[in-house]
């Protein structure tokens, strides 16, 4: 079974908790760290040294995420399962001095990280972020904490991050550790998903949290920030953090001025908020980053053949920039040191398009359509980017805009073309043949703030069935995607309607799951109220995160959605209707 991040424990919390000042710097002098301390008071900044201090990384969009360690060398099989990823050990039970026979072949002389950060960078992918210590407990550098590392344990014996860290800062790449700093499946002590605090499936996991927490993960993270010039430290699976056990890892953060953290420390701290596999409907109002595989794992697994397409990853890049977020794309390398084949093609189809259409993402914000039926759109100033996905067989491109276009290119040939507003309606007269299937990009220069319609159903007069309370019917139509609308535990199935204040006709629908873990993975039926029943226009199950449909346009003023999960606490994060434009 593949297993998946505890978002359940976390909340999006922007807490501000840094200096805004370079990362490309020796650890700040004179710093003294109280590991022991167990408060959750850190360095405050001012909005606009925190803006400052996101800078580059709101402008970057694109990284590489690495999911690399001793988990590469079963490669996903285990016995006669070939389904593992980088929770091998655990959802195999493999006991720990097994596992550490893994080790032995752990010798990655392929490895080449200036090659790494070449393919990277000509992928258009701005930063790194390599996995320093995962779940497994295996740090990928000599730590002098923990025996379990890549100097006492593998025939390799050299650090594999410093090189990367080296490679990076040189081609000007960012740099980032993921540190998995509750779950430790090798030391004794450290958090095992399923198993009770200080135990697990071996009696030689056995031991203290707050031990393993002051022995080895605290000095490990001291290690990774005083010896790595790092710009970003990626946290992961906050379980049993609590406020006194997250203090002395957040206070070592201040040993690298202007470091990004992710939310996955626990204590409601962190920069970016971490949306699993998948692009949220609304986008978050925040720093976000979706990562996301290339395939069905993180960690190398050989027989897993069931790739996205390259035109698929571009695809969730236009859509994750759209709704201003940033995409971390991982790659698994194999325990020779090598990327896998697939994944090194998708680079560089990605690449290609990048270097076309590279204006179009980096440096963009957040697009200002709450839905396009052709597409997604980001924005740079006075400048949309129309990212045409479907492109229009009559040649005529309609874009829901009330502000006045100045002009319209293509930004593949640079030719100019003609913008119309037949009946008020901004029409862009386009070539017949879509010139990029993947993604055609239109820029379009407009007068003023861009002015677009709100969706019918943000702000909607919401009610439901049953919810908890702090979960109420409204945040399902808040727009932001941050709160859930949710039924009590006993509840299996609930429905939530929303009355539109005026009839709308609705062309199309999105959804998003609460983002916990396990996935809820509901059965969704949407019904419009006509002619004084209920009508069914849609159903089928979330797949776990979420939904975007169309459906065929229905006119109507009150929805009604009907979900139904078989854990107990149906529920939606956010519910959005879509208008035909
Ligand atoms: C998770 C998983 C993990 C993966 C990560 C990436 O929480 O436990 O294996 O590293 O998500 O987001």
């Amino acid at each position: 079974m593949k297993q998946s991040f505890l978002a359940a424990l976390l909340a999006v919390n922007l807490v501000q908790t840094h200096a805004a000042t370079s990362t490309n710097q020796a650890p700040a002098e004179g710093v003294t760290i109280d590991t022991s301390a167990t408060n959750l008071e850190t360095v405050k900044e001012t909005p606009a040294q925190r803006d400052a201090r996101m800078a580059w990384w709101r402008a970057a969009k694109f990284g590489l995420f690495l999911h690399w360690g001793v988990y590469s060398v079963p490669a996903g099989k285990y016995g006669n399962n070939t389904g593992y990823g980088e929770w091998i050990m655990n959802s195999a039970k493999i006991p720990v001095s097994e596992y550490q026979n893994f080790a032995r072949q752990f010798n990655p002389v392929k490895y080449d990280p200036e090659l790494w950060v070449k393919m990277a960078k000509d992928a258009g992918m701005r930063y790194i972020v390599i996995t320093a210590k995962h779940h497994e407990g295996f740090a990928m550098y000599p730590s002098e904490a923990s025996k379990w590392n890549i100097a006492d344990a593998t025939p390799y014996k050299k650090d594999l991050l410093g090189p990367l860290v080296s490679a990076a800062k040189a081609e000007g790449l960012k740099i980032g550790f993921y540190y998995s700093q509750s779950q430790d499946w090798n030391n004794p002590g450290g958090a095992k998903a399923g198993y009770l605090e200080g135990d697990g499936w071996d009696d030689a996991h056995k031991g203290s949290y707050d031990d393993y927490l002051k022995n080895v993960a605290v000095p490990q993270v001291k290690e990774i920030l005083t010896r790595y010039p790092i710009d970003i430290l990626w946290w992961d699976t906050p379980m049993y953090m609590t406020p006194q056990r997250v203090a002395p890892l957040a206070a070592l953060t201040k040993l690298r001025p202007g470091l990004i953290t992710n939310n996955r420390l626990g204590g409601g701290l962190g920069d970016t908020a971490t949306p699993e596999q998948f692009v949220p409907v609304t986008g978050y109002p925040g720093d976000w980053e979706t990562c996301m595989t290339m395939n069905d794992h993180w960690g190398y697994n050989a027989n897993d053949q069931r790739w996205k397409s390259s035109t698929e990853l571009i695809r969730k890049l236009a859509e994750i920039c759209s709704k201003g977020g940033n995409f971390l794309l991982n790659i698994g390398p194999t325990s020779q040191g090598e990327f896998p084949p697939t994944s090194i093609e998708r680079l560089h189809d990605i690449g290609q398009w990048l270097r076309v259409n590279g204006d179009s993402i980096y440096g963009t914000t957040r697009g200002p359509f709450p839905y396009l039926a052709w597409g997604v759109a980001t924005r740079k100033g006075g400048t949309l980017y129309l990212h045409v996905l479907d492109w229009p067989q009559d040649g005529k491109l309609c874009v829901p805009l009330s502000s006045p276009a100045k002009s319209a290119t293509l930004l593949a040939s640079g030719k100019k073309l003609s913008v119309t507003r037949p009946g008020g309606k901004l029409t862009i007269v386009v070539p017949t043949v879509a010139p990029d299937p993947a993604d055609s990009v239109i820029a379009l220069k407009i007068e003023g703030e861009p002015v677009t319609a709100p969706l019918p159903s943000v702000g909607a007069k919401a009610t439901a069935s049953a919810w908890l309370p702090g979960s109420e019917p409204a945040n399902a139509f808040d727009g932001t995607g941050e709160k859930c609308w949710r039924a009590p535990a006993d509840v299996k199935s609930a429905w939530l309607e929303a009355e539109l204040g005026k009839a709308d006709t609705i062309e199309a629908f999105g959804l998003d799951e609460p983002d916990v873990w396990p996935r809820l993975n509901q059965k969704y039926t949407l019904e419009a109220f006509l002619h004084d029943s209920w009508q069914k226009v849609a159903e089928g199950k979330t797949g776990g995160h979420g939904v975007k449909k169309t459906i065929t346009a229905v006119t109507a003023q009150k929805f009604r959605l009907t979900m139904e999960c078989d854990k107990g606490s149906p529920g939606v994060a956010e519910l959005q209707l879509y208008r035909v434009e």
